[in-house]
């Protein structure tokens, strides 16, 4: 067990895939456009989301390693149904001890979603130093970048969404977590390195019709905010059920900060 239910990762998957950036999506394609196959690892899979998301906009032929240490979620990504040209299997590998092991073989792109504002600093450095050895673009989507715009605002909010971001840094398995810094901090290492990076927002967008993943992430906020400690229970209690209510009445939107990018080695295209 992950921590990541298979429930929550069906729930955000549709707003995921709306919310993928179109520039950075684009690039990745193009930087395969004249290639007959291509083997992709994707670290972090969960139940295959990014399999969903590419996949099918990819004509040539794709071998994908879906790489996780959920065994529950991994084996869902292995049993999905995948079209004709594509080749799933599945590994668990815990990334935070093994991350050489999952890139081993032949791999033509790295991919991820929601993964890198889970990493520390130095796990960051370990994907770009591994995936620059050995010359892999990778397209790392969907990192939360710290931005929460509620609408009708809340006199807590802003109580709310630094506190969340001060969760965001505890450790997640990595060692102190890169949170709302991760998006910025791969693009500078990958630049550093001789990278050339395209990035852009991926933002998730709540409408007033949303209700149920904006019930689910509340909560799940608020839970964050009080496990911090940066508000009192009161305090947190108070705003998830004024949350609540706007979202039960149909007057809420929000919307999350997220990033996509797509790094490549100077020299491809
Ligand atoms: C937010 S979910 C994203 C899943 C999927 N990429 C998606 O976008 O739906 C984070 C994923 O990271 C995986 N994960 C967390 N720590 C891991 C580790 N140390 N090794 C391998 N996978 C890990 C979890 O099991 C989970 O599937």
């Amino acid at each position: 067990m992950s921590g990541f239910s298979a429930d929550w990762l069906a729930l955000r998957e549709p707003y995921d895939l709306r919310a993928r950036n179109p520039e950075v999506l684009a690039a990745v394609l193009a930087a395969f456009a004249d290639h007959p196959a291509v083997s992709i690892v994707d670290l972090a899979c969960g139940t295959g989301s990014t399999v969903r998301a590419l996949a099918p906009r990819l004509s040539l032929r794709q071998t994908w390693r879906l790489i996780d240490n959920d065994l529950s979620l991994l084996a869902r990504a292995a049993g999905m149904q995948v079209p004709t040209n594509v080749q799933v299997t599945a590994a668990p590998v815990d990334l935070n001890h093994d991350l050489e092991a999952a890139l081993d073989g032949p791999v033509d792109l790295v991919t991820t979603s929601a993964l890198l504002d889970l990493v520390s600093a130095e796990w960051l450095e370990r994907l770009a130093v591994e995936t620059a050895v050995r010359a892999i673009p990778i397209y790392a989507a969907l990192s939360y970048d710290g931005r929460i715009v509620f609408d009708p605002i809340d006199d807590a909010d802003a109580d709310i969404v630094a506190a969340v971001n001060a969760h965001q840094h505890t450790d997640k398995g990595f060692g102190p977590a890169l949170g709302p810094d991760a998006a910025q901090a791969a693009i500078a290492r990958f630049e550093s390195i001789g990278y050339r990076v395209t990035h852009g927002m991926s933002d998730w967008v709540f409408g007033p019709d949303d209700r149920d993943i904006q019930m689910e992430t509340c909560a799940g906020w608020a839970g964050a905010a009080r496990e911090t400690g940066g508000l009192s229970l009161e305090a947190a209690a108070g705003w998830l059920t004024r949350r609540r209510d706007a979202i039960t009445a149909g007057r809420s939107s929000i919307k999350v900060g997220h990033v996509d990018l797509f790094a490549r080695p100077m020299g491809t295209r």
